[in-house]
Protein backbone atom coordinates (compact mmCIF):
# COMPACT_ATOMS: atom_id res chain seq x y z
CA UNK A 1 0.00 0.00 0.00
CA UNK A 2 2.62 2.53 0.83
CA UNK A 3 4.68 2.40 -2.28
CA UNK A 4 1.57 3.66 -4.09
CA UNK A 5 3.54 7.40 -3.81
CA UNK A 6 -0.46 8.97 -3.57
CA UNK A 7 -0.43 12.65 -4.19
CA UNK A 8 -3.73 14.44 -2.66
CA UNK A 9 -5.77 16.56 -5.42
CA UNK A 10 -8.71 18.83 -4.68
CA UNK A 11 -10.94 16.10 -5.40
CA UNK A 12 -10.17 14.60 -1.97
CA UNK A 13 -11.92 17.70 -0.35
CA UNK A 14 -14.61 16.85 -2.16
CA UNK A 15 -18.14 15.91 -0.40
CA UNK A 16 -18.98 13.42 -3.70
CA UNK A 17 -15.52 11.72 -3.05
CA UNK A 18 -16.39 11.32 0.63
CA UNK A 19 -19.65 9.79 -0.06
CA UNK A 20 -18.45 7.73 -2.39
CA UNK A 21 -15.50 6.24 -0.13
CA UNK A 22 -18.09 5.46 2.77
CA UNK A 23 -20.25 3.43 0.42
CA UNK A 24 -17.46 1.42 -0.99
CA UNK A 25 -15.44 0.70 2.09
CA UNK A 26 -17.74 1.02 5.34
CA UNK A 27 -20.29 -2.06 6.69
CA UNK A 28 -23.75 -1.49 7.29
CA UNK A 29 -22.83 -1.91 10.92
CA UNK A 30 -20.16 0.40 11.46
CA UNK A 31 -17.59 -2.54 11.57
CA UNK A 32 -14.47 -1.98 10.17
CA UNK A 33 -13.21 -3.85 6.80
CA UNK A 34 -11.77 -6.70 7.55
CA UNK A 35 -8.51 -7.89 5.61
CA UNK A 36 -9.37 -11.52 5.68
CA UNK A 37 -7.10 -12.50 8.17
CA UNK A 38 -6.17 -12.79 11.72
CA UNK A 39 -4.78 -9.70 13.52
CA UNK A 40 -4.10 -7.90 10.85
CA UNK A 41 -6.68 -5.57 9.77
CA UNK A 42 -6.73 -2.32 7.35
CA UNK A 43 -8.75 0.09 10.24
CA UNK A 44 -8.92 3.29 8.27
CA UNK A 45 -12.29 4.74 8.00
CA UNK A 46 -13.55 8.01 7.47
CA UNK A 47 -13.78 9.89 10.53
CA UNK A 48 -12.35 8.57 13.47
CA UNK A 49 -13.89 7.06 16.31
CA UNK A 50 -13.91 3.64 18.71
CA UNK A 51 -14.96 0.49 16.47
CA UNK A 52 -15.20 -2.91 17.05
CA UNK A 53 -12.47 -5.03 15.30
CA UNK A 54 -14.38 -7.64 13.46
CA UNK A 55 -11.27 -10.10 13.75
CA UNK A 56 -10.57 -9.82 17.75
CA UNK A 57 -13.56 -8.42 18.64
CA UNK A 58 -11.50 -5.78 20.74
CA UNK A 59 -12.48 -2.17 20.52
CA UNK A 60 -9.54 -0.11 18.11
CA UNK A 61 -9.56 3.54 17.82
CA UNK A 62 -8.66 4.88 14.47
CA UNK A 63 -7.74 8.10 13.31
CA UNK A 64 -8.52 9.65 9.50
CA UNK A 65 -10.09 12.32 8.37
CA UNK A 66 -11.84 11.40 5.03
CA UNK A 67 -11.73 15.47 3.86
CA UNK A 68 -8.26 15.40 3.58
CA UNK A 69 -7.89 11.44 2.92
CA UNK A 70 -5.07 10.92 0.12
CA UNK A 71 -5.93 9.70 -3.37
CA UNK A 72 -3.70 7.46 -5.24
CA UNK A 73 -3.30 7.38 -8.95
CA UNK A 74 -6.88 5.82 -10.00
CA UNK A 75 -8.35 8.36 -8.32
CA UNK A 76 -9.15 6.37 -5.77
CA UNK A 77 -9.03 7.10 -1.52
CA UNK A 78 -5.64 5.32 0.00
CA UNK A 79 -6.58 5.54 4.08
CA UNK A 80 -3.42 6.99 5.51
CA UNK A 81 -3.71 4.87 8.88
CA UNK A 82 -3.72 1.13 9.05
CA UNK A 83 -3.42 -0.78 12.33
CA UNK A 84 -1.89 -3.75 13.45
CA UNK A 85 -2.43 -6.17 16.20
CA UNK A 86 0.36 -8.69 17.22
CA UNK A 87 -1.18 -8.88 20.97
CA UNK A 88 -4.58 -9.67 21.00
CA UNK A 89 -4.73 -13.38 21.04
CA UNK A 90 -1.18 -13.33 22.74
CA UNK A 91 -1.99 -11.09 25.67
CA UNK A 92 -3.65 -13.13 28.38
CA UNK A 93 -1.43 -15.75 27.63
CA UNK A 94 1.95 -13.89 28.01
CA UNK A 95 0.18 -12.19 31.19
CA UNK A 96 -0.40 -15.90 32.66
CA UNK A 97 3.58 -17.05 31.87
CA UNK A 98 4.93 -13.88 33.59
CA UNK A 99 2.78 -13.69 36.17
CA UNK A 100 3.33 -17.83 37.33
CA UNK A 101 6.99 -16.99 36.92
CA UNK A 102 7.07 -13.50 39.11
CA UNK A 103 4.67 -15.06 41.84
CA UNK A 104 6.59 -18.32 42.53
CA UNK A 105 9.79 -16.34 42.61
CA UNK A 106 12.24 -15.43 45.58
CA UNK A 107 11.49 -11.63 44.95
CA UNK A 108 8.04 -11.53 43.80
CA UNK A 109 7.50 -9.30 40.88
CA UNK A 110 5.52 -8.21 37.73
CA UNK A 111 7.27 -6.90 34.73
CA UNK A 112 6.58 -2.75 34.09
CA UNK A 113 4.79 -4.19 29.83
CA UNK A 114 1.52 -4.52 32.21
CA UNK A 115 0.78 -1.41 33.69
CA UNK A 116 -0.17 -0.17 30.21
CA UNK A 117 -3.90 -0.96 30.27
CA UNK A 118 -5.85 2.13 29.35
CA UNK A 119 -6.40 3.78 32.89
CA UNK A 120 -2.65 3.03 33.51
CA UNK A 121 -1.80 4.51 30.07
CA UNK A 122 -4.11 7.64 31.33
CA UNK A 123 -2.67 7.92 34.83
CA UNK A 124 1.07 7.13 33.24
CA UNK A 125 0.10 10.91 31.09
CA UNK A 126 -0.63 12.18 34.67
CA UNK A 127 2.28 11.68 35.66
CA UNK A 128 4.27 13.44 32.89
CA UNK A 129 2.44 16.47 33.84
CA UNK A 130 3.58 16.25 37.73
CA UNK A 131 5.46 18.87 39.20
CA UNK A 132 7.85 16.48 40.20
CA UNK A 133 8.20 14.36 37.14
CA UNK A 134 11.27 16.63 35.90
CA UNK A 135 11.47 13.67 33.02
CA UNK A 136 9.24 14.57 30.73
CA UNK A 137 9.62 18.54 30.24
CA UNK A 138 13.48 18.07 30.18
CA UNK A 139 13.64 15.66 27.08
CA UNK A 140 11.00 17.85 25.32
CA UNK A 141 13.35 20.59 25.93
CA UNK A 142 16.17 19.18 24.89
CA UNK A 143 14.12 17.59 21.84
CA UNK A 144 13.11 21.04 21.20
CA UNK A 145 16.84 21.56 20.52
CA UNK A 146 18.15 19.07 18.99
CA UNK A 147 14.94 17.95 16.34
CA UNK A 148 16.03 20.25 13.95
CA UNK A 149 19.72 18.27 13.42
CA UNK A 150 17.99 14.91 13.62
CA UNK A 151 15.07 15.91 10.95
CA UNK A 152 17.81 17.06 8.64
CA UNK A 153 19.86 14.33 8.57
CA UNK A 154 16.54 11.42 8.28
CA UNK A 155 14.84 13.78 5.92
CA UNK A 156 12.30 11.46 5.06
CA UNK A 157 10.99 7.79 5.67
CA UNK A 158 9.56 5.75 8.43
CA UNK A 159 9.83 7.45 11.77
CA UNK A 160 9.40 4.31 13.87
CA UNK A 161 8.44 5.18 18.27
CA UNK A 162 8.45 2.38 20.69
CA UNK A 163 6.32 2.85 23.78
CA UNK A 164 4.65 6.48 22.56
CA UNK A 165 2.49 6.92 24.95
CA UNK A 166 1.55 10.47 23.71
CA UNK A 167 1.61 12.58 20.35
CA UNK A 168 4.07 15.03 22.47
CA UNK A 169 7.44 14.11 21.58
CA UNK A 170 6.53 12.86 17.53
CA UNK A 171 4.97 15.71 16.81
CA UNK A 172 8.39 18.35 17.52
CA UNK A 173 10.09 15.82 15.17
CA UNK A 174 7.70 15.93 12.66
CA UNK A 175 7.43 19.78 12.69
CA UNK A 176 11.00 20.06 12.54
CA UNK A 177 11.13 18.01 9.48
CA UNK A 178 12.12 19.44 6.02
CA UNK A 179 9.02 18.60 4.10
CA UNK A 180 5.40 20.39 5.29
CA UNK A 181 2.43 18.77 6.82
CA UNK A 182 4.09 15.09 7.41
CA UNK A 183 4.97 14.78 3.51
CA UNK A 184 7.05 11.73 3.00
CA UNK A 185 6.70 10.40 6.27
CA UNK A 186 4.81 6.99 7.52
CA UNK A 187 4.78 7.19 11.26
CA UNK A 188 5.35 3.60 13.02
CA UNK A 189 4.28 3.18 16.74
CA UNK A 190 5.02 0.26 18.53
CA UNK A 191 3.33 -0.16 22.05
CA UNK A 192 1.38 -2.80 23.86
CA UNK A 193 -1.56 0.19 24.94
CA UNK A 194 -4.00 0.09 22.42
CA UNK A 195 -5.12 3.49 23.62
CA UNK A 196 -1.49 4.65 24.26
CA UNK A 197 -0.98 4.11 20.32
CA UNK A 198 -4.52 5.35 19.48
CA UNK A 199 -4.04 8.86 21.63
CA UNK A 200 -0.65 9.20 19.74
CA UNK A 201 -1.65 8.70 16.21
CA UNK A 202 -4.89 10.14 16.28
CA UNK A 203 -3.75 13.51 16.71
CA UNK A 204 -0.87 13.49 14.15
CA UNK A 205 -3.30 12.24 11.60
CA UNK A 206 -5.39 15.32 12.65
CA UNK A 207 -2.31 17.96 12.24
CA UNK A 208 -0.16 16.24 9.41
CA UNK A 209 -2.83 16.17 6.73
CA UNK A 210 0.32 14.17 4.20
CA UNK A 211 1.51 11.85 7.06
CA UNK A 212 0.93 8.33 6.95
CA UNK A 213 0.59 5.94 10.07
CA UNK A 214 1.27 2.37 10.47
CA UNK A 215 0.44 1.29 13.99
CA UNK A 216 1.63 -1.82 15.64
CA UNK A 217 0.19 -3.03 18.64
CA UNK A 218 3.04 -5.55 20.01
CA UNK A 219 5.70 -5.91 22.32
CA UNK A 220 9.03 -4.17 21.02
CA UNK A 221 10.91 -7.04 23.29
CA UNK A 222 9.87 -9.27 20.58
CA UNK A 223 7.78 -8.07 18.00
CA UNK A 224 10.09 -5.65 16.04
CA UNK A 225 10.24 -8.05 13.32
CA UNK A 226 6.83 -6.74 12.07
CA UNK A 227 8.62 -3.00 11.07
CA UNK A 228 8.60 -3.10 7.22
CA UNK A 229 12.12 -3.05 5.79
CA UNK A 230 12.32 -0.32 3.42
CA UNK A 231 13.70 2.64 3.32
CA UNK A 232 15.38 5.27 5.95
CA UNK A 233 14.06 4.83 9.25
CA UNK A 234 14.28 6.96 12.52
CA UNK A 235 13.70 5.18 15.61
CA UNK A 236 13.23 6.41 18.51
CA UNK A 237 13.05 5.36 22.10
CA UNK A 238 11.79 8.31 24.24
CA UNK A 239 11.06 8.51 28.08
CA UNK A 240 13.65 6.66 29.37
CA UNK A 241 12.17 3.60 29.05
CA UNK A 242 15.46 1.97 28.22
CA UNK A 243 16.24 2.01 32.09
CA UNK A 244 13.13 -0.22 32.65
CA UNK A 245 15.31 -2.84 31.54
CA UNK A 246 18.14 -5.16 33.10
CA UNK A 247 21.42 -4.69 31.54
CA UNK A 248 21.57 -8.07 29.47
CA UNK A 249 17.66 -7.48 28.62
CA UNK A 250 18.50 -4.07 27.05
CA UNK A 251 21.59 -5.39 25.57
CA UNK A 252 19.20 -7.67 23.87
CA UNK A 253 16.44 -4.91 22.94
CA UNK A 254 19.21 -2.50 21.57
CA UNK A 255 20.51 -5.50 19.38
CA UNK A 256 16.84 -6.16 17.89
CA UNK A 257 16.38 -2.43 17.25
CA UNK A 258 19.58 -2.30 15.35
CA UNK A 259 18.39 -5.38 13.57
CA UNK A 260 15.82 -3.46 12.02
CA UNK A 261 17.92 -0.62 10.72
CA UNK A 262 20.39 0.07 7.86
CA UNK A 263 23.81 1.63 7.73
CA UNK A 264 22.20 5.14 7.84
CA UNK A 265 19.29 4.70 9.87
CA UNK A 266 19.80 6.55 13.42
CA UNK A 267 18.32 5.56 16.81
CA UNK A 268 17.21 8.69 19.24
CA UNK A 269 17.26 6.99 23.04
CA UNK A 270 15.99 9.09 25.87
CA UNK A 271 18.12 8.41 29.26
CA UNK A 272 17.15 9.19 32.86
CA UNK A 273 20.77 10.45 34.27
CA UNK A 274 21.94 10.06 37.69
CA UNK A 275 20.99 13.40 39.66
CA UNK A 276 20.70 14.06 43.37
CA UNK A 277 19.05 11.30 45.11
CA UNK A 278 15.83 13.55 46.49
CA UNK A 279 15.17 14.70 43.06
CA UNK A 280 15.04 10.90 41.97
CA UNK A 281 12.85 9.71 44.75
CA UNK A 282 10.56 12.71 44.73
CA UNK A 283 9.66 12.01 40.83
CA UNK A 284 8.36 8.67 41.83
CA UNK A 285 6.69 9.73 44.96
CA UNK A 286 4.78 12.31 43.88
CA UNK A 287 2.52 14.26 46.64
CA UNK A 288 -0.75 13.85 44.99
CA UNK A 289 -0.32 10.05 44.76
CA UNK A 290 -0.93 9.49 40.85
CA UNK A 291 2.32 7.13 41.08
CA UNK A 292 0.69 5.14 43.76
CA UNK A 293 -2.19 4.87 41.94
CA UNK A 294 -0.69 3.74 38.99
CA UNK A 295 1.31 1.52 40.78
CA UNK A 296 -1.37 -0.22 42.39
CA UNK A 297 -3.36 -0.21 38.91
CA UNK A 298 -1.25 -3.14 37.75
CA UNK A 299 -2.60 -5.29 40.44
CA UNK A 300 -6.19 -4.51 39.15
CA UNK A 301 -4.58 -5.99 35.39
CA UNK A 302 -3.84 -9.15 37.08
CA UNK A 303 -7.34 -9.21 38.66
CA UNK A 304 -9.08 -8.40 35.42
CA UNK A 305 -6.91 -11.05 33.18
CA UNK A 306 -6.78 -13.59 35.54
CA UNK A 307 -9.18 -13.49 37.65
CA UNK A 308 -7.14 -12.80 40.93
CA UNK A 309 -8.35 -11.41 44.07
CA UNK A 310 -5.38 -9.17 44.78
CA UNK A 311 -6.90 -6.32 47.01
CA UNK A 312 -4.69 -3.04 45.65
CA UNK A 313 -5.88 -1.16 48.94
CA UNK A 314 -3.82 -3.98 51.11
CA UNK A 315 -0.52 -3.06 49.38
CA UNK A 316 1.35 0.32 49.64
CA UNK A 317 3.66 2.28 46.85
CA UNK A 318 6.97 2.37 47.91
CA UNK A 319 9.93 3.69 45.59
CA UNK A 320 13.29 4.17 46.67
CA UNK A 321 17.43 4.83 44.40
CA UNK A 322 18.98 1.64 44.95
CA UNK A 323 22.81 3.04 45.05
CA UNK A 324 24.60 0.21 43.87
CA UNK A 325 22.40 -0.54 41.20
CA UNK A 326 21.95 3.12 40.12
CA UNK A 327 18.50 2.61 39.74
CA UNK A 328 14.58 3.37 40.86
CA UNK A 329 13.35 0.23 42.16
CA UNK A 330 9.46 0.42 42.73
CA UNK A 331 7.15 -1.89 44.55
CA UNK A 332 4.42 -2.68 45.98
CA UNK A 333 4.66 -3.56 49.61
CA UNK A 334 2.33 -5.95 51.47
CA UNK A 335 0.73 -4.47 54.41
CA UNK A 336 -0.89 -7.45 56.37
CA UNK A 337 0.17 -11.29 56.02
CA UNK A 338 -2.25 -12.81 52.90
CA UNK A 339 -3.69 -15.26 50.51
CA UNK A 340 -4.05 -14.37 46.92
CA UNK A 341 -6.00 -16.89 44.59
CA UNK A 342 -5.31 -16.56 40.78
CA UNK A 343 -7.87 -19.04 39.67
CA UNK A 344 -6.95 -18.78 36.11
CA UNK A 345 -3.40 -20.17 37.22
CA UNK A 346 -4.80 -22.78 39.44
CA UNK A 347 -2.30 -20.64 41.98
CA UNK A 348 -2.44 -19.18 46.01
CA UNK A 349 0.25 -16.79 46.40
CA UNK A 350 0.96 -16.52 50.36
CA UNK A 351 2.43 -12.86 51.00
CA UNK A 352 4.15 -11.94 54.61
CA UNK A 353 3.61 -8.90 56.15
CA UNK A 354 6.10 -6.49 54.08
CA UNK A 355 7.01 -8.46 51.64
CA UNK A 356 7.18 -6.68 48.20
CA UNK A 357 6.05 -7.28 44.42
CA UNK A 358 8.86 -5.26 42.70
CA UNK A 359 6.78 -3.65 40.01
CA UNK A 360 9.21 -1.50 37.80
CA UNK A 361 12.68 -1.01 37.87
CA UNK A 362 14.27 2.60 36.29
CA UNK A 363 17.91 2.95 35.70
CA UNK A 364 19.72 6.00 35.92
CA UNK A 365 22.85 6.28 33.44
CA UNK A 366 26.16 8.79 33.68
CA UNK A 367 27.67 9.31 29.93
CA UNK A 368 29.86 6.82 31.29
CA UNK A 369 27.38 3.81 31.87
CA UNK A 370 24.99 4.93 28.67
CA UNK A 371 28.38 4.26 26.14
CA UNK A 372 29.11 1.07 27.61
CA UNK A 373 25.70 0.24 27.09
CA UNK A 374 25.59 1.09 23.55
CA UNK A 375 29.29 -0.06 22.63
CA UNK A 376 28.22 -3.52 24.31
CA UNK A 377 25.16 -3.53 21.82
CA UNK A 378 27.46 -2.79 18.84
CA UNK A 379 25.83 0.52 18.60
CA UNK A 380 27.88 4.05 17.93
CA UNK A 381 26.73 7.06 19.76
CA UNK A 382 26.89 9.72 16.59
CA UNK A 383 25.41 12.58 18.79
CA UNK A 384 24.14 13.68 22.69
CA UNK A 385 22.14 16.11 23.51
CA UNK A 386 21.46 16.99 26.84
CA UNK A 387 20.63 19.91 29.27
CA UNK A 388 23.31 22.19 31.05
CA UNK A 389 22.73 19.98 34.46
CA UNK A 390 23.16 16.75 32.09
CA UNK A 391 19.92 15.50 34.82
CA UNK A 392 18.55 13.75 30.98
CA UNK A 393 20.19 13.11 27.50
CA UNK A 394 19.14 12.08 24.46
CA UNK A 395 21.54 9.44 22.67
CA UNK A 396 21.73 9.57 18.73
CA UNK A 397 22.78 6.40 17.96
CA UNK A 398 23.52 4.53 14.84
CA UNK A 399 24.78 0.60 14.22
CA UNK A 400 28.36 1.69 12.23
CA UNK A 401 29.87 -0.26 15.54
CA UNK A 402 28.13 -3.66 14.09
CA UNK A 403 30.02 -3.59 10.71
C1 LIG B 1 7.33 4.99 30.40
S1 LIG B 1 6.11 5.08 29.13
C2 LIG B 1 6.91 6.24 28.04
C3 LIG B 1 5.93 6.96 27.17
C4 LIG B 1 6.53 8.02 26.25
N1 LIG B 1 7.47 7.44 25.29
C5 LIG B 1 7.20 9.13 26.97
O1 LIG B 1 8.31 9.49 26.58
O2 LIG B 1 6.62 9.69 27.90
C6 LIG B 1 6.30 3.55 28.33
C7 LIG B 1 5.45 3.34 27.09
O3 LIG B 1 5.87 2.11 26.50
C8 LIG B 1 4.78 1.21 26.38
N2 LIG B 1 5.32 -0.12 26.70
C9 LIG B 1 5.80 -0.58 27.89
N3 LIG B 1 6.30 -1.82 27.75
C10 LIG B 1 6.15 -2.16 26.44
C11 LIG B 1 6.49 -3.30 25.67
N4 LIG B 1 7.09 -4.36 26.22
N5 LIG B 1 6.19 -3.28 24.34
C12 LIG B 1 5.58 -2.20 23.76
N6 LIG B 1 5.23 -1.10 24.45
C13 LIG B 1 5.52 -1.07 25.77
C14 LIG B 1 3.72 1.69 27.33
O4 LIG B 1 2.41 1.36 26.92
C15 LIG B 1 3.96 3.21 27.33
O5 LIG B 1 3.26 3.83 26.27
Amino acid sequence: MWSDTPRPTAASTSPWCALRWRRSNRRNDGHLPASGYENNYVASTPGSGRFNCPVTGRYLYVGGDLSRAMLNRTGNPVPRSEFRNYLSSGYRDDLARDILAGMTAEQKCIPSRYFYDARGSQLFEEICRLPEYYQTRLELSILHGACGAIMESFGKGDLVELGPGTDLKASKLIDAAPEPEGEGICYIPVDVSESALAAATEGLLRRYPRLRVLGIVGDFTRDLGYIPARGKKLVTFFGGTIGNFTDPAAQRMLRSVAGVMGEDDRFVVGLDMVKPVPVLEAAYNDAAGVTAAFNKNILAVVNRELGADFDPGRFEHRAGFNRDEERIEMHLVASAAMAVGIPALDLHVAFERGETILTEISRKFTRESAGRLFSAAGLTVERWFSDPKEWFALAEVSRAGLG
